[in-house]
């Protein structure tokens, strides 16, 4: 049976933690769930990247790409795009590449890159990610983005759910999300009251993004596995 592990941010990997392994990097609000949309809206490919300067030079340099992005949860100015999966639909990112920089997502998914592949999961895409993890059949290392080096508690109810759909066997951090989402879901009774409970979700909405939360929600709307090839830098729909 194969191992199933986690960790609550990126800066918790170890060496080697990742080598030989998949690596699910999850980022609910909003990074991953709006890479699934833009793929599964017709985007070629999401080129993630850290900076907001460096995301600029890279769209520049990409004929006809869109710049994407946020800094504190609002589009950066001369930004094409912001953060909001509702964004990307077909007529918006059809045919064409996504430069995205976001806070934490982006960042997540280069951290991740010393694992065998790299794939961005979503309450959206859960069980696309299942299917996929389960036919391949290495273990898995699940890697929560967190919101600015602390950790997000919509990130770990995401983990959950992967954990609890593969029931492989689970390190002691892959168990406490399991155990904190099962619990969470029955304490507010429901999935996405217990998003809403996390300090993103209330800042989003602050913000005026409640649909985005809404949105990213959806357990399993989506077929849409997202695969980071760092080697050309490009996300590409598998
Ligand atoms: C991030 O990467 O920090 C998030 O996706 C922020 C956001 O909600 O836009």
């Amino acid at each position: 049976m194969p191992r199933i592990d986690a960790v609550a941010l990126p800066d918790y990997l170890v060496d080697d933690q990742l080598r030989g392994r998949i690596a699910v990097v999850i980022d609910v609000l909003r990074a991953t769930t709006t890479i699934v949309e833009a793929l599964g809206h017709g985007a070629r490919c999401v080129v993630p990247v850290a900076s907001v300067d460096g995301a600029r030079v890279m769209a520049h340099d990409r004929d006809g790409a869109l710049l994407c992005g946020e800094r504190g949860g609002v589009k950066p100015e001369g930004f094409s795009l912001g953060n909001s999966p509702l964004e990307y639909t077909g007529d918006v990112v059809g045919g064409l590449d996504c430069v995205l920089t976001t806070t934490n997502g982006t960042r997540a998914l280069h951290l991740a890159t010393q694992a065998d592949e790299v794939l961005a999961g979503a309450i959206t895409n859960v069980d696309a990610v299942c299917d996929w993890i389960r036919a391949d059949g290495r273990d898995v290392v699940l890697v929560c983005s967190g919101t600015d080096g602390r950790v997000s508690f919509e990130d770990c109810l995401g983990a959950g759910l992967i954990v609890d759909r593969l029931g492989f066997v689970a390190s002691d951090s892959a168990a406490m999300m399991f155990h904190a989402m099962e619990g969470a879901i029955e304490r507010f009774g429901g999935l996405r009251y217990a998003v809403e409970s996390s300090f993103h979700a209330k800042r989003l909405i602050e913000l005026g993004f409640e649909d985005d939360v809404a949105f990213a929600c959806q357990i399993g709307t989506s077929s849409v596995v997202p695969m980071f090839d760092s080697g050309v830098g490009e996300i590409l729909a598998d």
